[in-house]
């Protein structure tokens, strides 16, 4: 059993770079499916959620292979249109090939998600967006079935869900007519999804805005496409940055897709400075205190949502953290007030009313994020915290001990059987 150990109260400084958006990657890596022949996707993250991801496209007939951050995956015949559960249970976000199965093949077979950490994630928008261009589903014995053409349709999406615009473009790409799609997401990843796309010889026009157009084409071709920058891991590490007084210069994506959580950060008392493909951020005065509210894009990410509550439970007053998109991701305000904050949750309202300092503690990862915001808060804290179940850490973070360490912190992965001892 892996844990993170964490020394408190050594400075940050330095520059750290990150690497491809993990929510991209998986979504680019499900599109390849759609064409024939070789794809090349350059800028691959180095972790787990890419790995399970390429054994969901192994067990499709796809062949990948991996050379450092290059990933070459041959499409050229496809075996099988069916995700079996023992993988969708190990990542959620392997329901993507749905669309691209629909896509390719006319038909998936894909195990439904279940619940996860942060809430019980349905599926339905995505069923009722499919539906609506002409797939017909049914669901039965844990799995869904699909099977159809897509026809072009006008879908307007109850909820600007990621998961279901992606699995609609990637469904409808190939298909007859057009498709609009009203109150798409407009995440940065979907507009690297909708590049890769074009690259392959799709029509669609509207990415990044709420109406999104698909014209179908009849065939794809393979493309050489590299994945957009992670804001959430750059996130991350600017969050770090704030926490300790800096200065940290993360460099690797846009600053432009950080736009609401940099404005926060400088809200909370850091000068921040933005380049081209970077940011740095410093502080020397007070942590103030601020509200945030979670929304889909160009609102605050719920994924940055723990790492920054991690900076409020250190401010000079109360903040309120608002959390709309996910119903559970308040676990972390558990874990780190084991650590010394003073958070009370209220339903998706959460209170942080900032406290003098953190004490290390033995703390438990919750999920992706809230294992890297405890991480982060173990940073500042007095004496040493022991971070376990990083598993969850290691789905969405590539070399996230050694990164820090480039910044100077006393941070290292070891093995313990029982954290409190090690
Ligand atoms: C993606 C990201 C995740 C990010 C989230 C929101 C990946 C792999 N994951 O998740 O890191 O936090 O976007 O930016 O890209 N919902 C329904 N029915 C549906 C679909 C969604 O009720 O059919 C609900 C979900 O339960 C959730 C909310 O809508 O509460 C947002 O979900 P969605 O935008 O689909 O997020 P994901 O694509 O799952």
């Amino acid at each position: 059993m892996d844990a993170i150990v964490v020394e408190g109260g050594h400075p940050l400084t330095g520059q750290v770079r990150v690497g491809g958006a993990k929510n991209s990657a998986l979504k680019l890596m499900a599109a390849a499916l759609l064409a024939p022949g070789v794809t090349t996707l350059r800028n691959v993250p180095d972790i787990s959620d890419v790995a399970v991801m390429a054994e969901v496209l192994e067990r499709l007939g796809a062949h990948v292979v991996r050379t450092d951050h290059t990933l070459t995956i041959d499409a050229t015949e496809l075996t099988s249109h069916e995700a079996p559960y023992d993988l969708v249970v190990r990542m959620r976000a392997s329901t993507c090939v749905l669309g691209a199965l629909v896509g390719r093949l006319g038909r998936a077979h894909v195990a439904m998600p279940g619940g996860c950490n942060i809430g019980s994630r349905k599926i339905d928008i995505h069923v009722a967006a499919l539906e609506q261009i002409g797939i017909e589903i049914s669901t039965e014995h844990g799995y869904i079935d699909a099977e159809g053409a897509a026809h072009g349709a006008h879908v307007m999406l109850d909820f600007p869900s990621v998961g279901a615009t992606e699995n609609l473009l990637m469904a409808s790409v190939l298909g007859d007519g057009e498709t609009i799609i009203e109150n798409a997401a407009r995440e940065p990843e979907i507009g690297d999804l909708v590049a890769m796309l074009v690259g392959m010889g799709a029509d669609i026009a509207g990415a990044g805005s709420p109406t999104i157009t698909v014209t179908g084409v009849g065939t794809l071709h393979p493309v050489d496409h590299t994945v957009v920058g992670d804001r959430i891991e750059a996130g991350t590490y600017l969050i770090a940055g704030a926490l300790d007084s800096g200065p940290v210069t993360v460099t690797g994506f846009d600053p432009d897709h950080l736009d609401i959580v940099l404005q926060k950060l400088e809200r909370a008392g850091c000068v921040v400075s933005r380049f081209a493909d970077g940011v740095t951020i410093s502080r020397t005065g007070p942590i103030h205190a601020l509200d945030i509210q979670t929304l889909p894009y160009p609102g605050f990410p719920t994924d940055l949502q723990a790492p920054f509550m991690a900076l409020l439970a250190l401010a000079d007053g109360g903040s309120v953290v608002t959390e709309n998109v996910f119903e559970n991701r308040f676990i972390f305000a558990d874990e780190i007030a084991r650590m010394g904050a003073d958070i009370r949750i209220d339903g998706h309202y959460a209170l942080v009313r900032g406290v003098a300092a953190l004490s290390g503690a033995p703390v438990r990862s919750p999920d992706l994020r809230g294992g890297a915001a405890l991480v982060l808060a173990g940073l500042v804290a007095e004496g040493r915290t022991v971070v376990t179940d990083i598993h969850h850490i290691d789905r969405g973070y590539e070399g996230f001990v050694d990164k820090l360490r480039g910044l100077g912190a006393i941070v290292s992965r070891v093995d313990v059987t029982d954290p409190e001892t090690a």
